[in-house]
């Protein structure tokens, strides 16, 4: 029996409205093949999604992308979201925001703003997102999230070119009255893996950096929230990927797909089912791609008979496909992995080439 009651309840839904965006950040998690703006989820629809994912306990929305601003019903969907009782929690490149938009996003409902900012060296910020001026906009709206009273999250993703200045981004963060700042490594997916060489820290950079965190958290102690994600190229044990397979949270494509997370389009043979066709209940409960990993009996050695199998969960099963090329195997990231030299000589890979940016 697959009743709902036996299945573990969802924590967060992930709704990426749109694949469009001015940035071309080489990191992006977006798939390389982006969903097309005809094939976007109607308002009524999202409506819908939110309004089902509540009833399956759901309490938080990330309303993500690509830019989520480039979709003019916006302020709509936060409406949405907010009549249908999720606290929401928008993702956004600051970029093609107005400050008019903004503040109808407010009056919505919208709970909570979250910024990326490239680096706090502005030409730097702006070569990264590939988008000149893009810096001085995203300082320019976070000083209008502050002044409307909205909580504020500055996300500072790191790699071989800003590892060297995560004080300066902590700091930058502080100044703009965010209350929270994520220093988070680049994490190989989408556009990422094409850029890999280029973004891929040495082992002391990364040292350095998680050492001077705990330096700035002590230091901003009761100013700001320092959260850290690690890269988990130079980790000896895999992260709990998404908590777990379909343990925790959906991820709904511009174009209805339910994924279990962001990337697992890469793995073949899975079958995802679309809001267009079922509930959100019955996707979370029998869909094809939500069942392929979901618990432990589909692991393979060393993972099947290993202590910490539901501790990490075998770790990333996106990462197991790309580096190992098998699903289910362990995370390559993981030092008993038969594969883990494979982690190690795309580690020790670094080129200064020039970005393959992210195309809209
Ligand atoms: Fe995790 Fe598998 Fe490694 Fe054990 S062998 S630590 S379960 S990835
Ligand atoms: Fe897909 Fe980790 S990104 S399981």
């Amino acid at each position: 029996m697959a009743a709902l009651d036996l299945m573990p309840a969802p924590l967060g839904l992930l709704a990426e409205l749109t694949h469009r965006c001015p940035l071309g950040c080489p990191y992006c998690s977006n798939p390389l093949a982006l969903d097309k703006r005809d094939d976007e989820l109607e308002t009524a629809l999202w409506a819908r999604v939110f309004r089902e994912a509540a009833s399956l306990g759901i309490l938080q929305v990330h309303l993500s992308g690509g830019e989520p601003a480039a979709r003019r019903d916006l302020p709509e969907l936060v409406k949405a979201a907010r009549e249908a009782g999720l606290y929401s929690n928008l993702i956004t490149s600051a970029v093609g925001l107005t400050a008019k938009t903004l503040g109808a996003l407010a009056e919505a409902g919208l709970d909570h703003v979250q910024i990326s900012i490239q680096d706090s060296d502005e030409p730097s910020a702006d070569h990264i997102a590939g988008y000149k001026g893009a810096s001085a906009r995203k300082r320019a709206l976070a000083s209008e999230v502050v002044r409307l009273g909205l909580p504020l999250t500055v996300n500072m993703v790191v790699h071989r070119a800003n590892i060297g200045r995560v004080e300066q981004m902590v700091e930058l963060a502080q100044s703009l009255g965010a209350s929270r700042v994520e220093i988070a490594h680049v994490q190989y997916y989408g556009w990422a893996v094409k850029n890999r060489a280029a973004l891929m820290p040495t082992r002391e950079q990364v040292d350095e950096a998680v050492r001077q965190v705990e330096v700035l958290r002590a230091r901003h102690h009761g100013q700001i929230v320092i959260d850290a994600v690690v890269p988990d190229y130079y980790a000896r044990f895999p992260k709990p990927c998404m908590g777990g397979w379909g343990r925790r949270s959906l991820n709904v494509t511009p174009a209805g797909k339910v994924l279990p997370c962001h990337a697992a389009e890469v793995i073949p043979g899975l079958e995802f089912w679309n809001v267009r066709e079922h509930s959100l209940a019955e996707i979370w409960r029998a869909s094809p791609a939500f069942s392929a990993f979901r618990g432990i009996g589909w692991m393979e050695e060393p993972c099947k008979s290993c202590s910490r199998r539901e501790l990490d969960f075998g770790g990333c099963r996106c990462q197991a496909f790309l580096i190992a090329g098998n699903a289910r195997a362990a995370d390559p990231v993981c030092h008993l992995s038969p594969h883990h030299t494979l982690v190690e000589q795309l580690a020790a890979k670094r080129e200064d080439a020039a970005y393959s940016y992210r195309s809209s």
